[in-house]
C-alpha cells in the first residue's frame, strides 16, 4: 500500500518563521552490540559474509508532528543487529507544519511545542552506528519534496534506506538488506541494471487492476515486481539519481505522470504534487525497472507500518503486517538464490520473462514452442523500422494481449533493452551459422548482412512450419487492430498469403508449405536479394518481394492480402474517423512514409499509443 487519500488539514494564522534548518550531529561511530546471549547461536548462521565491499548505508527517516510514531520508529531502528565495522548512518527529516493566516495562536503555540518536542526527543537520540543528521524544515515541504529531496547518492556505494515515521522495522532488516547489496549489487553474477532496490513491505496490492489484493502463494522468498513500496524502501544509487533527473525534465516541461489503467494515476489526478509515487512509477514504467520483494508468507515482513493517523491515513488504520524478529525466522532467513531463478513481475502481477534472446539455430525450436499460440506465430522485423514506431506497435500487442510474437533484429542496445524489458527477440546478427551462406551468395559486404538477415527470417520461418506452426511475418510497417488479426482468418483456400503494401506474408502451416519452404528455397530467396534490390534501389520488403517472385515462378498459388481490404491505409485515415473492426485487421503505411506522418495519422485514431518517452501510455491487464 502506498498511500490514501489525506486527513483534511487544520488552519493556521500566517506567521513568519525563522528556524535554523539544519543542524548535524556527528557521534563517534562505534560497534554495534552484540546481540544477545539467547539469541546468539541463533544469529550464527545468519551472520552476512565478511569483508563485502565497503558500501554506505544511510536510512533517511521522514518525519512530522508524530512523536509517540517516531519514537517507536528510531527504537526499532537501533534495536537492529548491525555489523560490526559497518557504516549505517541516521538522517532524521523533520517536516515544518504548514502556516496559515487562518491559525489561532492557541494552535500555532501547540504546533511549535510538538516540534520542539520532536526535535528535543531526536537530538536525545542516541545512534551508535554511524553519523546522525537532522534536517528541520522552516516550511511544509510536503511527503513528494520528503522523498525526493532526502538523498542525492554521493557516490555508487551508497544505499539509503527510506523509513517513514510510522514504520517498525524487524531486528532483522539490516541483516537482510546488507545480503541483497552484497548478492544482488555487488555479485557480478547476480546483478541487473533493471533492479533499483528492495521493498521490506509485505507486497500487498496490483495497480493495474484497480489496486486489488495480490494473491500469493507459498512459492520464492524473493522475487522481483515493479512496483514501489514505500514502507521500507531500499534505493540503489544509479536508478534513483536517473530517477531524479526525468522527474525534473518532466516537471519543468509540465508533463504529468499520467498512466491509464494504473490505480495510482487516480491518486495523483486527486491529490497532485503532495505524493511522489505516481511520478516514480511512471519512471518505473518507461524505463521497465524492478523492486526485490520478500514473501514470508503468513502476512509476515520485515517492516511494518501501523498506518497512523496523518498525511496518508485520516484515522489510524492499525499495522498492516506482522513484523519478523529473531523468533519467526528459519534457517534459510539469508539465503538470497541466484538472480537467475527469480520470477519477474509487473504492474499486472504477470510474469515478465526477461533476456530471451535467440543467438543461433540451435535454439530456435525450442524458442517456437515457448511464444506460439493456437500454433501459430509472428515475426516481427526490426530492421529499417524507427525505435519509436516499434515501441508504438509493442504497446498494441500488449493492448490486445497478443503474444505470440518474436522479434527479429540485428545486435543492438535497442534489441537488448527490448529482451531486458521482457520482449522475445532473434539476435541475427549472431547466426554465425548463415554468414559463410551469405558470403557464397554475394561476396559485397554491403550485401552480406542484408542477406543474412533474409536466410535468417527465412530459416526462422521454415523451423515454425517444421514444428506446425503456421506463421506470420511482418516488416514493421503494420498495426494490428484487433486481437485476432493474426488468427488464420482466410479459410482454407490458399497456403501462402502475401501483402507488399503492408510488408507481411503469412504461410500456413502443411506438408506441402514445408515441401516448398525448404532449404533450397531459403537460398533462393537469398539469392534473388541483389536483383531485387537494384530494381527497387531500396532495402524494403525485401524478403516478401523475394518469396513472391519465387512462388510467381514456381506456379503455387498464393492470396494477395493488399487485394482482400483487410488493411487499412493510414493516409486515408481522417479526422472523426471510425474503424470498421469488422473488415479492417490492421492499419498499414508504405515503407518509407515519415514518423512524423505515421504518427499524425495514428493520432486520429488513438492509434498512437505511446508518450515523449516512447513508452506505453497505459498498463493493460488481462487475465492470465
Ligand atoms: C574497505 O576499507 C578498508 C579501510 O579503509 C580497506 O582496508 C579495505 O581494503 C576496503 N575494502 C574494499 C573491498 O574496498
Ligand atoms: C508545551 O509543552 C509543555 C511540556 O512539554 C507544557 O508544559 C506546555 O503547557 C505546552 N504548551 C502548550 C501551549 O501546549
Ligand atoms: C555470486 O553469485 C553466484 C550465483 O548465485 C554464487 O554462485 C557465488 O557464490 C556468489 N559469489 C559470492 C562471492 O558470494
Ligand atoms: C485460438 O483461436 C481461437 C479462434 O480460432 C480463439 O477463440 C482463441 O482465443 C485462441 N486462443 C489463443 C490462446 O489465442
Ligand atoms: C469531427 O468531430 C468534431 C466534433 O464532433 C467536429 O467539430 C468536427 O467538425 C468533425 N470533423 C470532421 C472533419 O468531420
Amino acid at each position: 500500500m502506498i498511500m490514501a487519500p489525506p486527513a483534511p488539514k487544520q488552519i493556521f494564522p500566517l506567521l513568519v518563521f525563522v528556524l535554523l534548518s539544519i543542524s548535524c550531529l556527528f557521534l563517534l561511530s562505534l560497534p554495534a552490540s552484540s546481540p544477545k546471549a539467547q539469541i546468539a547461536t541463533q544469529f550464527h548462521h545468519i551472520q552476512s559474509p565478511e569483508p563485502g565491499p565497503n558500501f554506505t548505508f544511510i536510512i533517511k527517516v521522514l518525519t512530522f508532528n508524530r512523536l509517540s510514531s517516531l519514537s517507536r520508529c528510531l527504537k526499532s531502528l537501533s534495536r537492529a543487529h548491525y555489523d560490526v565495522n559497518d557504516k549505517v548512518h541516521l538522517h532524521v527529516f523533520i517536516d515544518h507544519f504548514l502556516l496559515d493566516s487562518q491559525t489561532g495562536s492557541a494552535d500555532l503555540d501547540n504546533k511549535l511545542n510538538v516540534s520542539k518536542q520532536i526535535l528535543d526527543f531526536v537530538d536525545g537520540f542516541d545512534w551508535k552506528f554511524g553519523e546522525k543528521l537532522v534536517h528541520y524544515r522552516t516550511s511544509n515541504a510536503g511527503l513528494q519534496a520528503q522523498w525526493l529531496e532526502a538523498w542525492w547518492p554521493t557516490s555508487d556505494h551508497e544505499f539509503a534506506f527510506v523509513v517513514e515515521d510510522d514504520l517498525e522495522v524487524s531486528p532483522l532488516y539490516y541483516r537482510f538488506l546488507k545480503a541483497v547489496i552484497l548478492n544482488y549489487y555487488y555479485n557480478a553474477s547476480n546483478f541487473s541494471p533493471s533492479i533499483y532496490g528492495a521493498s521490506l513491505q509485505r507486497p500487498r496490492f496490483v495497480p493495474g487492476k484497480h489496486g486489488n489484493k495480490m494473491q500469493l502463494d507459498g512459492g520464492a522468498r524473493i522475487f522481483l515486481y515493479q512496483l514501489v513500496g514505500t514502507w521500507g524502501q531500499l534505493l540503489f544509487p544509479r536508478p534513483w539519481k536517473e530517477f531524479r533527473l526525468w522527474y525534473d525534465e518532466h516537471k519543468v516541461k509540465g508533463m504529468k505522470p499520467f498512466l491509464d489503467g494504473m490505480v495510482t494515476t487516480g491518486w495523483y489526478r486527486k491529490m497532485g504534487e503532495k505524493i511522489w509515487t505516481p511520478w516514480f512509477i511512471k519512471f518505473i514504467q518507461s524505463h521497465g525497472y524492478f523492486n526485490i520483494y520478500t514473501n514470508f508468507l503468513h502476512e509476515r515482513a520485515l517492516s511494518i507500518s501501523h498506518r497512523d493517523a496523518g498525511v496518508n491515513y485520516g484515522k489510524t488504520a492499525g499495522p498492516d503486517s506482522f513484523l519478523l524478529d529473531e523468533n519467526s525466522i528459519d534457517s534459510n532467513f539469508l539465503e538470497l538464490y541466484p538472480l537467475s531463478s527469480l520470477k519477474w513481475y509487473d504492474f499486472c502481477f504477470r510474469e515478465v520473462l526477461t533476456n530471451r534472446i535467440v543467438r543461433s539455430s540451435n535454439d530456435l525450436g525450442s524458442f517456437l514452442q515457448s511464444v506460439q499460440q493456437n500454433n501459430t506465430v509472428v515475426l516481427v522485423s526490426l530492421y529499417r523500422v524507427s525505435e519509436t514506431n516499434v515501441r508504438n506497435m509493442l504497446c498494441h500487442l500488449e493492448r490486445l494481449n497478443i503474444r505470440n510474437y518474436i522479434l527479429v533484429g540485428p545486435t543492438s542496445h535497442f534489441l537488448l533493452d527490448l529482451a531486458r524489458t521482457g520482449h522475445p527477440v532473434i539476435d541475427a546478427s549472431q547466426f554465425s551459422e548463415f554468414s559463410q551462406l551469405a558470403k557464397s551468395i554475394n561476396f559485397q559486404d554491403s550485401t552480406v548482412e542484408l542477406i543474412k538477415e533474409i536466410l535468417v527470417k527465412a530459416y526462422a520461418t521454415r523451423k515454425s512450419l517444421e514444428l506446425g506452426y503456421s506463421t506470420w511475418l511482418l516488416e514493421g510497417n503494420m498495426l494490428p487492430i484487433s486481437s485476432d488479426s493474426f488468427f488464420d482468418s482466410f479459410g482454407h483456400s490458399n497456403d501462402f498469403y502475401i501483402g507488399k503494401t503492408a510488408g507481411l506474408f503469412f504461410v500456413r502451416s502443411s506438408s506441402s508449405t514445408l515441401k516448398i519452404w525448404a532449404d533450397h528455397f531459403l537460398y533462393d530467396v537469398a539469392s534473388l536479394v541483389d536483383t531485387l534490390r537494384k530494381q527497387s534501389g531500396s532495402n524494403d520488403g525485401m524478403i516478401i518481394s523475394a518469396v513472391e517472385k519465387l512462388l510467381e515462378k514456381q506456379k503455387i498459388a498464393f492470396k494477395n492480402i493488399d487485394d482482400m481490404q483487410l488493411g487499412l491505409d493510414v493516409s486515408t485515415i481522417h479526422a472523426n474517423h471510425t474503424l470498421s473492426h469488422i473488415k479492417n485487421k490492421f492499419i498499414f503505411w508504405s515503407s518509407g512514409t515519415e514518423l512524423d506522418t505515421i504518427q499524425r495519422q495514428l493520432v486520429l485514431l488513438d492509434f498512437w499509443v505511446v508518450d515523449s518517452d516512447s513508452s506505453c501510455t497505459a498498463v493493460v491487464c488481462h487475465q492470465s
